[in-house]
């Protein structure tokens, strides 16, 4: 694995001349936040050797190289889902390539179903922690001491600074953010109203089909991680029944607000 990232890592290098500062992970229907970035290159992802490739409609597939409010980011536009079928190596394997560009910090958004009845539809959460509940981890085989240590500690997988920051930040743009619990499943199934209730009983506020794998791979390398969450279907308290669609729809609605949020975090780091 370490050749592999050496080897991506030789090919970026050769493209663009820039240290990036934060890293971007831009999930469902938010992907339009690059478009905010001052862009200094765009890297398809078919182009850097031993990227895996994005399939899920919606997702462009590219990492952008640029500035956003005055600092050097790096966003991957596309992810890659378990659900895709991609290994948990696969889905990770980015996290680790933009840790090795330089990244400080990591940030991530993602769409996902609401537990929490006191949530609606088109809310930002701020996640404060998560469940895995994949049923596998991204750090299980050989540990590379030179990323980090065997059993990795979990305890403030999301960075208290940020979330306080985001917090304050919000407040003085008069945007109403949510907090709360993650609780990451492989999909690509949406959950049986037991399902839901379950995960709400078991502490989660949101249930959706990405993001822990990624932070537990940037938490193995210490990386500080901040990661927003747009609330797209609730699943509690209600008979609608969630699709691809309305989950884009939401997404792409709340999308002003969340890229305010990040943007206005950005200037104060
Ligand atoms: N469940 C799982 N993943 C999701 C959901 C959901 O209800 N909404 C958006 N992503």
């Amino acid at each position: 694995m370490l050749q592999k990232i050496q080897q991506t890592i030789n090919y970026i290098r050769q493209c663009i001349d820039f240290e990036p500062e934060v890293g971007i992970i831009l999930g469902t229907g938010l992907g339009n936040l690059a478009n905010d970035i001052q862009v200094e290159k765009t890297l398809s992802y078919a182009d850097i050797p031993n990227f895996p490739v994005s399939t899920v409609q919606g997702h462009k597939g590219q990492l952008v190289f640029g500035m956003l409010s005055g600092k050097k980011v790096v966003a991957m536009q596309g992810r890659f889902h378990f659900y895709e079928g991609y290994s948990m190596e696969q889905v990770t394997y980015p996290v680790r390539v933009l840790k090795m560009l330089g990244i400080k910090m990591l940030i991530v958004s993602n769409a996902s179903g609401g537990m929490n009845t006191s949530f609606q539809v088109g809310d930002i959460m701020v996640i404060t922690d998560h469940i895995n509940h994949f049923g596998t981890n991204p750090l299980i085989g050989k540990n590379y001491d030179e990323f980090g240590p065997r059993f990795p500690e979990m305890s403030e997988a999301y960075d208290k600074r940020f979330i306080k920051l985001a917090f304050e930040v919000a407040e003085k743009n008069n945007i109403h953010l949510q907090k709360g619990v993650y609780i990451g499943v492989t999909g690509p199934t949406f959950e049986t109203p037991a399902e839901y209730k379950f995960f709400h009983i078991a502490g989660a506020d949101a249930v959706g089909m990405s993001t822990v794998p990624e932070v537990i791979v940037a938490r193995h390398m210490s990386l500080p991680v901040f990661a927003l969450s747009v609330i797209t279907d609730m699943g509690i308290g209600t008979t609608e029944k969630p699709t691809h669609e309305e989950v884009q729809k939401a997404a792409a609605a709340a999308e002003p607000k969340m890229t305010l949020v990040i943007k206005e975090m950005l200037k104060e780091l």
